[in-house]
C-alpha cells in the first residue's frame, strides 16, 4: 500500500486567452483518485471538463496548482495514463491490431512483443476477430473498443476517458458499460469518466462530482454507494433514482444560472 493517492489535483487554475478575453476556464479544483476508484466528471458544455482531463493527461499545463500521480508530479504525458476521447482518433490508414501497434511502437516496444500485447489487449474488447479491419469498416462502438485496448496496451494505472460513449446508441452504450466495468473490476484501474449523461455516471461510477460554470470549480461531489455488480435493474431502484436526482438538480442549477446571466446580457 503506499501512502499516496493513485491520482491528486491540488488547486489546479487555468486561464485561456488575453487582456480583456481571459477566461478562468479551471477554477482551484482539488480531488484526489484512490487505487480502482471510478469518479465521474459532470457539468454543463464549456465548464471546463475536458481542459481538467487535458491538463491531467499532460497534454496541456495548468497555471497555478499541481497534478500528481502516486505522489509524483507529472511532467507531459505519460505511460501512466491511458486517454479515451469522444472522437475515435484510430488513424484511418491502419488496421484494429495496427492501431493499438502504433501506440506501443511509439512506446519503445519492439515489434514482437507489441504484435502479442496488441492481440491480447483485442482480446480484452473482444475485438480479435477483427483486428485486421480498417476503422472505416469498423461500427462506432468498435471503434471505441479499439481506442479503449489502445489506451490500455501499456497497462497504465488511470485511463482518462472524455465522453467516450457520446455517440454510440443506447444499446451499443449499455454493452459498453458492461465492458469498461469489467475491465476496471479486473485490472484495479483508476479512472476519471467524463460524461454529460447523468444515468451513466451513477450508475458507472463510485463518485460523481459535480462541476459549476465559469470559472470551474467542483460544486459537489455525491458518493455513488449502489452495490456491485450493478445491473439494468440497479437502475429501477429508489438508490439510484435519489442520487440521479441530486446530480441532476445540481447541473440544473448551474444550468439556470447560465440562462439567467445571459437573459441580463441581452437586456
Ligand atoms: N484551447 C483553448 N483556447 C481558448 N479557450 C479554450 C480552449 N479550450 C477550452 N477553452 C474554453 O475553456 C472553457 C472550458 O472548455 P472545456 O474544458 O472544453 O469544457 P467542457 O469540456 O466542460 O465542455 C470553455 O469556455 C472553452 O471555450
Ligand atoms: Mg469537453
Amino acid at each position: 500500500m503506499t501512502a499516496y493517492p493513485r491520482l491528486k489535483l491540488e488547486n489546479v487554475t487555468k486561464y485561456f486567452g488575453q487582456g480583456a478575453k481571459r477566461i478562468k476556464a479551471v477554477d482551484d479544483v482539488s480531488f484526489t483518485l484512490a487505487e480502482n476508484e471510478f469518479v465521474s466528471l459532470v457539468g454543463a458544455s464549456g465548464c471546463g471538463k475536458s481542459t481538467i482531463l487535458s491538463i491531467i493527461a499532460g497534454l496541456q499545463d495548468c497555471d497555478e496548482g499541481v497534478v500528481l500521480v502516486d505522489g509524483m508530479p507529472i511532467y507531459g504525458p505519460g505511460r501512466d495514463r491511458g486517454v479515451v476521447f469522444q472522437s475515435y482518433s484510430l488513424m484511418p490508414w491502419l488496421t484494429a491490431l495496427q492501431n493499438v501497434e502504433f501506440a506501443l511502437h511509439a512506446a519503445g516496444i519492439r515489434r514482437k512483443e507489441a504484435r502479442e500485447i496488441a492481440l491480447e489487449h483485442l482480446k480484452l474488447v473482444k475485438l480479435e476477430k477483427f483486428q485486421d479491419r480498417y476503422p472505416s469498416e469498423l461500427s462506432g462502438g468498435m471503434k471505441q473498443r479499439v481506442a479503449i485496448a489502445r489506451a490500455l496496451s501499456y497497462r497504465p494505472k488511470i485511463l482518462l476517458m472524455d465522453e467516450p460513449f457520446g455517440a454510440l446508441d443506447a444499446l451499443t452504450r449499455s454493452h459498453m458499460h458492461e465492458l469498461l466495468t469489467s475491465i476496471w473490476e479486473e485490472h484495479r484501474l483508476s479512472v476519471l469518466f467524463i460524461t454529460h449523461d447523468v444515468d451513466e455516471a451513477v450508475f458507472l461510477s463510485d463518485r460523481v462530482m459535480v462541476m459549476s460554470n465559469q470559472p470551474g470549480r467542483i460544486k459537489l461531489t455525491v458518493p455513488i454507494t449502489l452495490p456491485r455488480p450493478r445491473t439494468a435493474d440497479t437502475m429501477t431502484t429508489d438508490a439510484f433514482r435519489d442520487a440521479h436526482w441530486t446530480v441532476l438538480s445540481a447541473i440544473r442549477e448551474e444550468s439556470m444560472k447560465i440562462a439567467d446571466k445571459e437573459g441580463m446580457a441581452a437586456s
